[in-house]
């Protein structure tokens, strides 16, 4: 099978980078990790990622003049590497409309929220101040605005009255790990499909459940 040629773009842990190259070892599975870009030198990510026999480059932001050229220098090595879809993850730099444009509908990200609820940082100290009862985590693909385009794929997460931030955050990154790679799977095998400012999903038995919480 060909497989889809993926590249991973890292800026720190790279749990959710794991998550994808995990899923790819699969013969099954319809893409590849061919290349890790972090666009820090000590992101912890790196060395898993070699580790699994991964190329790996670092583009350090900070050794650039401009977010232009900090970006034609990955998009030379996307090139190179002949990479068809790009997956950020925990990749924490705004990209410039021309480099998301230049990879249109070929961008995917993971947010740890129910996008387009709080977008931007610090996301589970905003959802427990806010006092919402659920929260969660998205799969979309990237437009210029941060955290914002077509969604391929959500989890729910319920909150207690017991959640922390980290404590939220790690019971939302159990999810990230899980619908990553499968919105990843939809978009590789062409089963997931954007159009304008939504991705529609064929061959797909959703068994949609609702949920209710406090339950009662
Ligand atoms: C993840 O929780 C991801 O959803 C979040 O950063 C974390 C990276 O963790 N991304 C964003 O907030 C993007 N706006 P990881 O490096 O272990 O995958």
């Amino acid at each position: 099978m060909k497989k889809m040629r993926v590249a991973v773009l890292i800026s720190g842990r790279g749990s959710n980078m794991e998550a994808l190259i995990e899923a790819c070892r699969d013969k099954e599975y319809p893409a590849g990790i061919v290349l890790v870009i972090s666009s820090r030198p000590g992101a912890k990510g790196l060395e898993y990622a070699k580790r699994a026999g991964i190329r790996t480059e670092v583009v350090n932001h900070t050794e650039f003049e401009s977010r232009d050229a900090f970006e034609e220098a990955i998009h030379t090595i996307l090139k190179e590497t002949k990479v068809e879809l790009v997956c950020l993850a925990g990749f924490m730099r705004v990209l410039n409309p021309s480099f998301v444009n230049r990879w249109r509908d070929r961008i995917l990200n993971i947010h740890p929220s129910l996008l387009p609820a709080f977008k931007g940082l610090h996301t589970h100290e905003r959802v427990l101040d806010a006092g919402v009862r659920f929260t969660g985590c998205t799969v979309h693909i990237v437009r210029p605005e941060m955290d914002d385009g077509p969604i391929i794929i959500q989890a729910v997460v319920p909150i207690t009255p017991k959640d922390t931030p980290g404590a939220l955050a790690a019971k939302v990154l159990e999810f990230e790990h899980k619908i990553y790679p499968e919105a990843l799977s939809m978009m590789a095998q062409g089963r997931a499909r954007v159009s304008g400012n939504l991705v529609y999903v064929k061959g797909k038995k959703i068994k949609a459940k609702g949920l209710i919480n406090p339950p009662f």
